[in-house]
């Protein structure tokens, strides 16, 4: 979750290309580098994840508000940073596993973000072959450098066939659901078997979405109310199971296989038919 040794490794290390960015302590510290960097500009707390504490700043005059909401954040607020914003075309996951032995991509991921978290994804994301062959060989630069065995989220943004590395989770990623639908092994049964040295290899089934069901209601315990409807041949729900809901907490996930486009718009129909209950 450090975003400060994520991307100084990344970025002045391995030599992966990111956008600027500055690590400031103080409000006139990001003020300072915020004109440097020009705007929009993106200011993050080192410690966080899930959109917590994030803002972008239009002008100057985004300098108060933009401090406030980082140092209210949970987690280690007293280090920020301040990105430029890049302006990318598309945004992707990278799911890439280690097993000590081999490296495996799966299919790129396109993903929409919303206040913090991602609602759609979807999977293949288009991409030209010199754009998918970058990311990939980014994806293995970084997970190479940080060595070990998993499934690893490498996050990239895209401009025309210029890759920007963004962020890396040495775990299973929420957009990487939508593999539950799309492979013969999804990203969670990938992680495992590289956990344990088994060999990666896979089938991709085919096109797919996923869209995040996100409840409107604080709750402890909490349930939701699935309609039939959802269960059609090519989807299904997973419910999270979480011991508390909160406005705008993701309980669940809608599941399509389909070609990309139609699986996106009937995932998106799907979670109108999940309810809080
Ligand atoms: N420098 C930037 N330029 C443009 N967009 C950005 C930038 N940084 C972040 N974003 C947008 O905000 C989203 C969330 O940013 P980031 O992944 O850094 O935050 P996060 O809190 O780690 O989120 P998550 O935990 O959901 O991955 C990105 O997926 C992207 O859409
Ligand atoms: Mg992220």
């Amino acid at each position: 979750m450090n975003r400060k040794n994520i991307r100084q490794f990344a970025a002045e290390e391995l030599g992966l290309k990111t956008g600027p960015y500055e690590f400031v302590k103080t409000k006139e510290e990001m003020g300072a580098a915020a004109g440097r960097m020009g705007f929009p500009c993106v200011i993050k707390p080192v410690m966080s994840s899930s959109g917590h504490g994030q803002s972008v700043m239009k002008s100057a005059a985004d300098l108060d508000q933009s401090w406030e909401l980082a140092k209210e954040a949970r987690g280690d607020a007293s280090e920020l940073i301040v990105e430029a914003f890049v302006d990318f075309d598309y945004e992707i996951t990278m799911l890439t596993v280690r097993n000590g032995k081999e490296t495996a991509f799966c299919e790129p991921i396109g993903h929409q973000q919303k206040d913090g978290d991602y609602i759609y994804s979807w999977q293949p994301a288009q991409m030209t072959a010199l754009a998918k062959e970058r990311s990939q060989a980014m994806a293995k630069t970084i997970t190479d450098g940080l060595g070990g065995r998993g499934l690893f989220g490498v996050e990239l943004f895209i401009k025309g066939d210029e890759v920007y590395f963004s962020e890396v989770s040495p775990r299973p990623h929420d957009t990487g659901m939508v593999t539950l639908i799309t492979q013969s092994q999804s990203e969670f049964a990938l992680h495992l078997r590289a956990v344990l040295g088994l060999p990666l290899g896979f089938t991709f089934y085919g096109d797919g979405a996923s869209a995040a069901f996100k409840s409107q209601k604080d709750s402890y315990a909490p349930s939701v109310d699935v309609d039939d409807s959802v269960f059609t041949e090519n989807s299904f729900v997973r419910v999270f199971g979480k011991p508390e809901s909160h406005v705008g907490r993701r309980m669940a996930v809608a599941l399509v296989f389909d070609e990309v486009e139609k699986a996106l718009e009937k995932a998106k129909t799907l979670i109108t038919k999940i309810k809080d209950a």
